[in-house]
């Protein structure tokens, strides 16, 4: 296993930046550039007609003006929602961006990304295998290589067998028993792990199999610099102000 072509920053922003933005919009994306995130984390999920779009839950209830299962939505009637206006008035008007949207964006800005493949259920392989063909066909050069993450075993394969070079990252909460046999059949470079279900020996235990260790979501920066140093590579965090000033 090599993670050697995976240059991280310390600071990942969580869906863009989260605590200041609309999640998984492009406003959000710009502002984790803004505040001095040099990479960020976003959700993808397919549209019912099969669009790569970002979205963190299986229904636009939450984060949109609309409601209802996005598997059951074609791309023409997400558009029409509004993403923005759920979080502040000033973020009226933003709209549920496609996967192709956010990597325009991401190059004008030079922003780095992992992008967590969220597949609806049934979709599994099939999400990864888009959501990764689509990456390995428009992914800027002048960007780092990106990294796909997923808390699905299935999508992760898929998306190995359609782009096999873009570096994968197995997305757990907690390191529990499978966890070494499974990045390791998936061949990932990263493990992605919740920071409240992670201790010292935990970290350790990453670290000596060989895989960088990112934690999710990290406000707080005196905890940030605790899971620094246990050795963790990069934290997700909503907000990359508070992380960056460590
Ligand atoms: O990819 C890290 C983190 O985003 C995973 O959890 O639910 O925020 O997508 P979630
Ligand atoms: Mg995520």
């Amino acid at each position: 296993m090599s993670n050697g072509s995976l240059a991280l920053p310390r600071v990942i922003g969580h869906r863009g930046a989260a605590g200041h933005a609309p999640e998984n919009t492009l406003a959000s994306l710009r502002r984790a550039a803004e505040l001095g995130a040099r990479w960020v984390e976003f959700d993808v999920a397919l549209t019912r007609e099969g669009e790569p779009v970002l979205l963190h839950d299986k229904t636009v209830d939450r984060t949109t003006s609309g409601k209802g299962k996005l598997a059951a939505m074609s791309l023409g009637e997400l558009q029409q929602l509004d993403a923005g206006a759920w979080h502040s008035e000033a973020m009226a008007g933003e709209r549920v961006p496609t996967l192709m949207e956010a990597i325009a964006l991401l190059q004008s800005l030079g922003l780095g990304a992992n992008i967590e493949i969220k597949p609806t259920p049934g979709r599994e392989a099939e999400t990864g295998a888009v959501v990764a063909k689509r990456v390995a066909a428009a992914w800027p050069v002048s960007l780092p290589p990106p990294l796909f993450s997923s808390f699905k075993s299935e999508a992760l394969a898929a998306a190995r067998d359609a782009a096999p070079s873009i570096a994968r990252g197995y997305l757990s909460s907690r390191l529990g028993r499978e966890w070494q046999r499974e990045a390791a059949a998936l061949g990932c470079v990263s493990i992605h792990c919740n920071h409240r279900n992670l201790d010292r020996r935990g970290a350790a235990e990453a670290r000596q199999a060989g895989y960088l260790l990112l934690a999710y979501t990290v406000n707080d920066a005196a905890r940030g610099r605790q899971l620094f140093e246990w050795g963790v590579e990069a934290v997700f965090t909503d907000y990359p102000d508070r992380l960056l000033a460590i």
